[in-house]
């Protein structure tokens, strides 16, 4: 017990001598659901760094929890659809899956997946944040900054893209779409990934397909060098991700 104590003692000197504790009040997401059926969020912290809340929880129609962020933290928030999981947690979803368990634990979702990004700053420096449909979309997802200062722009995806995804680009479970592939998925060619001759800005133009994303929503990346209008920059925010934001 002694030792125990001792121990406490060192640790609490430690944080305030090397002022650890301002490392505590990171950047909070808070992440909501209102969409009229249960998502599962997928979250994947970048650079091997630590999982925030085990990278996966169920979060049901009008629930909310809050996920803690470091400084620094570099990583993608996506939700996950249709998903059925067990008592242990294991199981799979229709659209986002990430492995077999409710928690992602440093694997990604798979597309077509709508995507929050986001490169929190050090110290008071720029957060980076985006919502990306580079790698397809499956639910309607808003960035709503809190707090702040700089451009802080609210962004995303509120338009659900199901409803007018072109056929070659659905996919259907039963009889309705569950999500919209990129053309880089649905046809793999360099034109629509951007890739070999077409590996840069000026080799690389809007296509037909990602004009249809970029129209439902235009404060969304729609394919690989859509930069100049799709990324956006905050200071000392916190950031809620809505889930169907105008229901
Ligand atoms: C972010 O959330 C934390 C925890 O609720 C709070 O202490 C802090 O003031 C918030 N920051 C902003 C900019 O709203």
């Amino acid at each position: 017990m002694a030792n125990f104590s001792g121990l406490h003692i060192l640790f609490f000197s430690f944080i305030i001598a090397t002022g650890a504790l301002s490392v505590v009040s990171g950047t909070v997401f808070t992440i909501v659901n209102r969409c009229n059926f249960p998502v599962w969020p997928g979250i994947l912290t970048g650079d091997n760094g630590v999982q925030l809340n085990g990278g996966g929880f169920a979060l049901n129609t009008g629930a909310s929890v809050d996920v803690a962020a470091p400084a620094g933290w570099s990583g993608r928030i996506w939700g996950r659809t249709g998903c059925n999981f067990d008592a242990f947690g294991t199981g799979s979803c229709l659209t986002g899956n990430c492995g077999n368990k409710v928690q992602c634990s440093g694997a990604g979702g798979a597309p077509p997946a709508t995507l929050a990004e986001f490169t929190i700053g050090h110290g008071g420096a720029m957060d980076f944040y985006d919502v990306s449909l580079v790698d397809g979309y499956n639910v309607q997802m808003e960035i709503k900054t809190q707090g702040g200062s700089g451009d802080c722009q609210n962004v995303g995806c509120i338009s659900d893209l199901n409803k007018i995804c072109p056929n070659e680009l659905s996919v259907h479970n039963g009889g309705s779409v569950v999500a919209c592939k990129s053309a880089c998925e649905a046809f793999g060619s360099p034109q629509y990934c951007c890739t070999g001759a077409f590996n840069k800005p000026e080799t690389c133009p809007p296509t037909d397909y990602s004009r249809i994303f970029k129209t439902a929503c235009p404060k969304a990346y729609s394919y690989a060098y859509d930069d100049a209008t799709s990324t956006f920059t905050c200071a000392n925010a916190n950031y809620s991700i809505i889930f169907c934001p105008t229901i």
